[in-house]
This record gives C-alpha cells, structure tokens and sequence, in this order.
C-alpha cells in the first residue's frame, strides 16, 4: 500500500559544485509518494495528499526527508579499531588494522562485526555503502549476508593483498583471482548487492597480482574495482620504490588494467598534473574521505579544483580510518578540509556530495542517492533541532540551509529520527555495548 511521508523536503536536479545551490530543491512542506519500495512522486506535500487520498500518511513535521546516505569507501572490519590512536597510515595499517583484520578468518567474528556495522551504518543514516572486507572470502560472505536480511543496496569486495602484509593476512595471484571470481559469481546482482573487486593499493600487491584482478575485471567491467591511491606522501614515496617503471602511483594500476571508467578510487589527494587528467579522462571516481585525512594525517583533497576539472567525486567515512560513522560529521570535516584550501563548500554541495554524489560514484545515480520518482526508496528523516545546541543555532536561521548548516556541523546519530530501507522502516539505535568494568582492559 501506497505511504505519503510529510516533511521538509531537499532533492536534486543538478551537481551544486558546479551549478551551485540553485541544483537543489527544498520544500518548506513537501511529500514523498512511496509504494512498493520505489518512490512514486515527489512534491507540495498537500497536493500529494489531495492526489493520493488512499495513501496512509506519516507526518514527519518539520524534520527533514532526504535520500539516505551513500558511505562510497568504508571498511567494515575496521569498525572495532576506530579512533585508534597516535599513527600515520602505515604504522596505522600494522599496528592496528592487520591485527583486527585477522580476525576475520572467523567466520562468527565476521558475522558478528558485520552485523554491529550495519546497525551503526542505519542508525547514523546511511543506507548504501561501498566497503572493503578482508582477504577472507567468509568475510565477503558475512558483509553479503547482513547486507542481503536488510534489503540495502550494498557493494563489497575481497581485499586482495599478496605481499608487504602479515602472513596470515596474504593470498596469492592466482588465489587472490580465483576466490575473487568465485564471490562475484556467488554475490554480485544478487538481490541489491554488487561485488567490487579489490586490490587494497599497489604496496600490497605484487605486479602479478595486480595484472590477475585487471584480468577478472577486463571479464566482468560492468563490476567496480575499488582501490587506494595517492593518500600519504610516505605511501606515495614506497611506491616509487616498489614501481621503479611506473610514470606515478595511477600507473601501477593503470599498467596493469586496473584503471577505468568503473574505477573507485580513494582518498586521491597527492595527485600529478597526468594522473588527474588520465582521472578525467577515463570518467573514474574519486572518494574523498576527510575524517579520516586529518585523522591518519594524510592531507587536504582539492574538491574545488578536482571538481572544476569535472572529476566525479563521492564522500565516505573511510571507517576505521576515519573517525566516525556519520555522514553529517563526514560532511563536517569535508567542510573544515575545504576551509583549509580557502574554499568553503556550500550546505548543497556537502549534502549532495553525502546523497547523490556518492550515488554517481558507485554508477548508482539513477537509482539511489536523490528523492525522484521511479528512485528506489531508501531515505532518511533527519531531526534538524537535535540537540539544545543545534536547536539554539536553527532557531535563528533566516534560510533553509542555514537551518541546515548546524545539523551538518554539529549533527550525529541523535539527528536521525527515521530510516527507510526501500520503504521499509529499518533503523534501530543499538544498543551500546557494555563497558567492562573500569580499569580492566583488553583485546575484545
Ligand atoms: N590504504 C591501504 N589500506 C588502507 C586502509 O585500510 N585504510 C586507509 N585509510 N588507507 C589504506
Ligand atoms: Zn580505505
């Protein structure tokens, strides 16, 4: 049966970081039409109950409807270890990301970490993502399976990884290929879920293996292939070393069939005059993950310049790289970033970066990510006076998205009031975890 959501409304009809605010559409009292997991219109919200009198109506008031939020480079196995302390991505990756990543031989610990994930991701708004697993296939399994019981529209790959890594934590080429194309054909259109393949970046793949994955996406380009590029200096220096050949870092992918128009690529901050127009050239996308660039201390990505040369360009979290599950704090550090580059990004620009940018990223614009008919309904209601302190600030503002604005900076799961999942109501706050007790302390 047909449901008319009632509320404020934001959609788009265009990119504002190029067509500006003027890309949005708000609406002060709008509706939402949605039936059989697809929403079927989008307007005044009293005309649509004029035209829709058989349609059960929720009243949202003055919070705000919006497509959910589309997370386009996230780690799930991370969430354990987010906000761990004191090191650069290196240090960072061997101090606290193999440890954690193998655990995930486990296939209970999978299970367990993927299913916290997916209630954090909904309970902070976000309805899609596009994350990295581990290098074991039954974490794949694990993130595909809470995915799938949930009905989100989800992509994931098998981190692929066969040198410069614990042992535990290394495949082959051949193995690395193999278990890849077995995932793919298990997972990928199954429901709503699309397998990525997913080279984790050139230090820890040999050029053998690298050449194995653009084989299998050469057999299968319809498919994302999700990888790192350009996030450290340092990083960018061992690559140097470990490619003396490669014109740059792009090449090491791009020399071994790793790069095209279904390329995602993350971070891309330290980018070469070439490896940006190659970038443009081929369509890829860029992911810009702020939290977790001023976390690890990576840098600061040049959104008004990618953007003026036209590169597409999605926002993420970057979990546990990044410091946070939210797509409101996500956007808020985004903002801080283009700050620092004296650019200040407009609230259009963030909201789409977090909506329907990320949605075009992934190559899933015209089905996820804005509020149109025909559009799968996957949707937030976010609460825009959350908080006294967020409150205090609306309650003052003159325009929409400087009523906006306070949510985006000082919002978190406590702004969402509602999450749809094709239609679906899905969110539950989880319940926090309990502490031990004080002063005992351990790997969990
Ligand atoms: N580069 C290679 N692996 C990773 C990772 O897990 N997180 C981040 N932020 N960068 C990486
Ligand atoms: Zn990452």
């Amino acid at each position: 049966m047909a449901e008319l959501l009632i509320g404020q409304t934001l959609a788009f009809c265009g990119n504002p970081l190029v067509d500006g605010s003027d890309a949005a559409r708000h609406s002060a009292h709008g509706g939402v039409l949605v039936d059989s997991g697809r929403i079927v219109a989008v307007g005044e919200g009293d005309d649509l109950r004029r035209a829709h009198p058989e349609a059960a109506v929720t009243d949202y008031g003055a919070a705000l409807i919006s497509a959910g939020f589309v997370d386009a480079h996230v780690h799930f196995p991370q969430t354990g270890i987010i906000a761990s302390w004191g090191k650069r991505l290196i240090d960072w990756l061997n101090t606290y990301t193999f440890p954690e990543e193998m655990r995930f031989a486990d296939p209970a610990h999978a299970s367990e970490v993927a299913e916290r994930y997916f209630d954090l991701a909904l309970a902070h708004g976000t309805t899609s993502m596009c994350s990295y697993a581990t290098i074991h296939p039954e974490s794949v399994d694990a993130f595909f399976a809470a995915a799938k019981a949930r009905g989100l529209r989800a992509w994931a790959g098998k981190t692929c990884m066969d040198r410069n890594a614990p042992e535990g934590l290394c495949d082959t080429a051949q193995s690395a290929h193999d278990d890849s194309a077995r995932l793919l054909a298990k997972w990928h259109g199954v429901d709503r879920l699309s397998y990525v393949i997913t080279p984790r970046f050139s230090p820890t793949s040999s050029p053998e293996q690298l050449s194995a994955l653009g084989a299998l996406w050469a057999a299968h380009p319809d498919c994302l292939m999700q990888t790192h590029l350009s996030e450290q200096t340092d990083e960018i220096a061992w690559v140097r070393d470990l490619f003396p050949n490669a014109r740059d870092y792009l090449d090491t992918y791009e020399a071994h069939g790793l790069l095209g128009r279904n390329g995602v690529y993350g971070h891309a901050i330290h980018l070469t005059p070439r490896e940006r127009a190659r970038l443009s050239e081929v369509g890829a996308a860029l992911i810009h993950c702020p939290t977790s660039n001023t976390f690890i201390g990576s840098g600061l990505f040049d959104m008004a310049g990618l953007s003026a040369e036209g590169q597409r360009i999605g926002l993420a979290t970057d979990t546990g790289g990044g410091s946070s599950f939210s797509m409101l704090r996500t956007m808020a550090s985004a903002y801080e970033v283009a700050q620092l580059r004296h650019n200040p990004l407009h609230p259009s620009a963030l909201w789409w970066l977090a909506t329907a940018g990320s949605a075009a990223a992934l190559r899933a614009g015209d089905r996820i990510g804005n509020l149109a008919p025909g559009m799968e309904a996957d949707l937030v209601v976010v609460d825009l006076a959350s908080t006294p302190a967020i409150a205090q600030r609306a309650a003052r503002a003159e325009t929409f998205w400087e009523a906006l604005f306070p949510t985006i900076m000082m919002g978190d799961d406590r702004a969402i009031r509602d999450v749809r999942v094709a239609g679906r109501r899905l969110a539950a706050r989880p319940a926090p975890p309990r502490l031990p007790p004080a002063g005992i302390f351990g790997p969990r």
